[in-house]
């Protein structure tokens, strides 16, 4: 296939997506230290799940820190009911797809990709061998769902080099066991339980920390008692070192009813970019979430 060659020094026409130009990256690579040092300085971080070559790179173009491969792919892209039936070999395909995009497209973003349920759960030498797959498939960092049992896990991929994800609160793999989609922290000691697996998992190394649907107060407060871990808020209130959303969910395009927690970035947007970027302005100016986007 050849491209259409330009004589005007714009971007050569390209079918099937196009290629973007060399954007001049002002934007320093988004790693683990910078990460780190984001937090460290205040900065809100945004993280946006992408499942796709395209959509991850117009998510980076528009100034998002991180791309996560959610296996909420099970939800949004192959309408499952829940994301417990995702496999890693889908998680791999999707991770590959999205590094590609964005590697063709000189990206900035930092591509995260979870751990699908099942296959890290058996042994510390299968969450290594599952998260080499990913991490071949182009991740930079892995995630991962679950409290003080995973602390172990994280332990043993940190110290053989990879970059880890935790996940607290409502963790959707064991949603049956949860009882559903419901706020975790309420009572006192299930806050005190997440309080202590938080910097337990700070202590063996992950870089992030996720709280989902956690009441802002917890959120708050575990997040300023993270050293070096930046927490990741979704419908976890405002006062996190940064948000995350599941990009069909940001773009109104939810076939059920909405939660809460989310905001439609499409209204007020012309486009797909412009609502990537409307969504990276609100978290970085910290009025995404306000006091109405929140999970309780
Ligand atoms: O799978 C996913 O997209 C997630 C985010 C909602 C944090 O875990």
């Amino acid at each position: 296939m050849s491209e259409t060659v330009s004589t005007s020094g714009a971007a050569p026409a390209a079918p099937y997506g196009g290629t973007r130009p060399n954007a001049e990256q002002k934007r320093k690579k988004v790693t683990v230290t910078r990460l780190a040092q984001m937090r460290a300085d205040g900065e809100k971080i945004a993280v946006l799940t992408a499942y796709d070559a395209t959509f991850a790179a117009f998510a980076d173009s528009a100034g998002v820190d991180c791309v996560l491969v959610g296996d909420s792919l099970g939800m949004v892209c192959q309408g499952r009911s829940s994301t417990v039936s995702v496999s890693l070999e889908e998680m791999r395909y999707h991770t590959q797809c999205v590094a590609q995009g964005l590697e063709r497209h000189g990206s900035t973003a930092l591509l995260i990709a979870d751990l699908p349920y099942g296959t890290f759960h058996q042994s510390r030498e299968q969450a290594f061998a599952s998260a080499v797959v990913l991490m071949q498939a182009g991740a930079q960092m892995i995630k991962l769902e679950g409290g003080g049992w995973t602390v172990e896990i994280v332990a043993f991929l940190t110290e053989r080099g990879i970059p880890v994800c935790a996940h607290l609160g409502l963790t959707p793999q064991t949603v049956a066991a949860l009882g559903g989609y419901k706020v975790q922290g309420r009572q006192a000691d299930e806050a005190r339980q997440m309080k202590a697996d938080a910097l337990a998992l700070e202590a063996a190394g992950a870089s992030l920390l996720v709280l989902e649907m956690v009441p802002a107060e917890l959120a708050t407060s575990i997040t300023s008692q993270m050293k070096s871990c930046a927490t990741i808020g979704i419908g976890a209130g405002s006062g996190t070192a940064g948000q995350v959303l599941v990009m069909h969910d940001m773009l109104g395009m939810n076939l059920g009813r909405m939660a809460k927690f989310v905001r439609n970035f499409m209204q007020g947007s012309s486009s797909i970019e412009g609502a990537f970027a409307a969504y990276v302005a609100a978290v970085k100016d910290g009025s995404f979430p306000n006091n109405e986007q929140h999970a309780w």
